[in-house]
């Protein structure tokens, strides 16, 4: 039986782009990309690499960290609720585009190669660039993403994580979920460094809870939802709903 995905995870204003031209013709950029053999407006803006460049940039503090999409991505792609196909997993970048994961990607294991693919889908608007997309970028804003992924469920429950939410410990978080198994859930949740939100995200989530009283780190906040989500609907990694042999 297909089930319908029902845990959809927003990784919220990730801090990914190309360089921004405002760097490209900076030597230290230059040098960078020719060592990469490729143009600064192909390349990945990265604070590890670009940090000191970076300090012209509006907003620097919440951009360049790629990294924090890749861990994310990594905590939460190949466990037993996205093999059941139960999640769903968007970006939304800083500039407002959607990227849509196919849920049964295998992301490599090497973060500059995932840099690469990111480079190629930024400038491509897919990867790969031919057959079945496993990254895409899609014709939509956040605000109709939601409303699709509520898919005409009245009862679709929107939950935004932040640091400034209401308190609710992790082992009291089910208690939120939707009582139907099939209504779905859409969690927020930031993939930037510092700061808040910047884009209108939050004003579209109808709940906001806080995991803990300081500030998570967002793959940490994800592998929460997602394994607490898989407890909730009994989900195991022989990816069958209902099996109570864990
Ligand atoms: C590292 S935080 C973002 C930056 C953070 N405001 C700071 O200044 O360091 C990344 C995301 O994790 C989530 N998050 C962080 N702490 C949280 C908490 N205590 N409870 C729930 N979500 C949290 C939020 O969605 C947040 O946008």
């Amino acid at each position: 039986m297909v089930w319908p995905i029902m845990l959809h995870l927003i990784l919220l204003d990730c801090a990914i782009e190309l360089i921004p031209r405002e760097l490209r013709s900076l030597k230290q950029i230059q040098q960078f990309c020719s060592r990469r053999k490729k143009q600064p407006n192909s390349v990945l803006l990265d604070q590890t690499y670009h940090g000191t460049a970076m300090l012209r940039l509006p907003d620097q503090e919440r951009r360049g960290r790629p990294d924090i999409t890749y861990l994310t991505l990594m905590s939460v792609l190949e466990t037993p609720l996205c093999k059941a196909g139960l999640l769903s997993v968007h970006l939304h970048l800083q500039d407002g585009r959607i990227i849509e994961v196919q849920p049964h990607v295998r992301l490599p294991r090497n973060y500059d190669r995932f840099v690469g693919l990111l480079e190629q889908l930024l400038e491509t608007g897919r990867v790969p660039p031919k057959g079945e997309p496993l990254l895409r970028i899609l014709d939509t804003d956040l605000a109709n993403l939601i409303s699709s992924l509520k898919r005409d469920h009245s009862d679709a429950l929107t939950i935004l994580a932040s640091e400034n939410g209401d308190l609710i410990g992790p082992r009291d978080l089910p208690s939120i979920f939707p009582s139907s198994p099939t209504t779905p859930i859409v969690f927020g949740v930031g993939a930037f460094p510092h700061g808040d939100l910047v884009s209108s995200a939050a004003s579209l989530f109808d709940r906001k809870v806080a995991l803990d009283p300081d500030v998570m780190m967002a793959w940490h906040v994800c592998s929460e939802a997602v394994w607490l989500y898989s407890y909730s609907l009994n989900v195991s990694s022989d990816m069958s709903i209902g099996s109570t042999s864990g």
